[in-house]
């Protein structure tokens, strides 16, 4: 049915289409995590050059928590809301203590972690450890809303929840990371805020929202 068709159909333009991005030439969780927290308020095109950057000057937990702060926020001078890369290094600190350096992988322990929040935990869970954990930003929102049909407020704290369910079901067997970065790929390339690319859409033949013609009204998001 919808559910079934939209993961089998993700799944597999993801791995055809995928673009070759230097945090998806490993599955180190340590890469994982910094790509994440650098692409939060910022675009691939920009994250590239910085990432290789970071991870060559800090290319391991040790080497980050072990690193002056000031160096850290020289690395990352230009991408802006250093606040990110101060909880990133005091979070990294905290994994060297607490997990001898090795990033943890289970839910609780790394959403625990300073300025880990439940996009960036379900991200790197399924993308470093294979979880089948959902990764709900808001372009995932934004895909789910349209092939669902699913007009709730996107502000509203219930309709983040009823979409990390809806993804954790969607989630195939064995692919969490893939699937994941898929939805990811997919509102970046394909099912984009504005013009969204239908006509390329792998899933287009099932979805709700283009069906009945309402897909750049979604999703539903009303003012704080
Ligand atoms: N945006 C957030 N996470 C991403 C990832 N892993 N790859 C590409 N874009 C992203």
């Amino acid at each position: 049915e919808q559910k079934q068709y939209f993961s089998t159909e993700l799944l597999a333009w993801y791995r055809r289409n995928k673009r070759d991005l230097p945090w998806r030439r490993s599955r180190n969780p340590y890469y994982i995590w910094i790509s994440e927290i650098m692409l939060q308020q910022t675009r691939v095109d920009t994250v590239i050059p910085y990432f290789h950057r970071f991870v060559d000057k800090f290319p391991t937990v040790d080497a980050l928590a072990d690193a002056p702060e000031e160096e850290v926020l020289k690395a990352w001078e230009g991408l802006g809301y250093y606040s990110r890369a101060r909880n990133l290094q005091s979070a990294v600190r905290e994994v060297k203590e607490r997990y001898g350096g090795v990033v943890p992988d289970t839910k609780d322990e790394v959403f625990s972690l300073k300025g880990v929040g439940p996009y960036t935990a379900g991200a790197i869970l399924s993308i470093a450890y294979n979880k089948p954990e959902p990764a709900v930003d808001g372009n995932v929102m934004r895909v789910l809303s349209r092939y669902f049909l699913i007009e709730e407020d996107i502000m509203k704290g219930s309709t983040r929840v009823t979409m990390e369910k809806l993804a954790q079901e969607l989630i195939p067997e064995g692919a969490a990371g893939d699937f994941n970065q898929g939805l990811m790929e997919l509102g970046a390339l394909v099912c984009t805020p504005k013009s969204p690319g239908c006509l390329t859409c792998p899933v287009l033949a099932h979805c709700a929202g283009r069906a009945a013609g309402v897909e750049d009204t979604l999703p539903v998001k009303k003012k704080a």
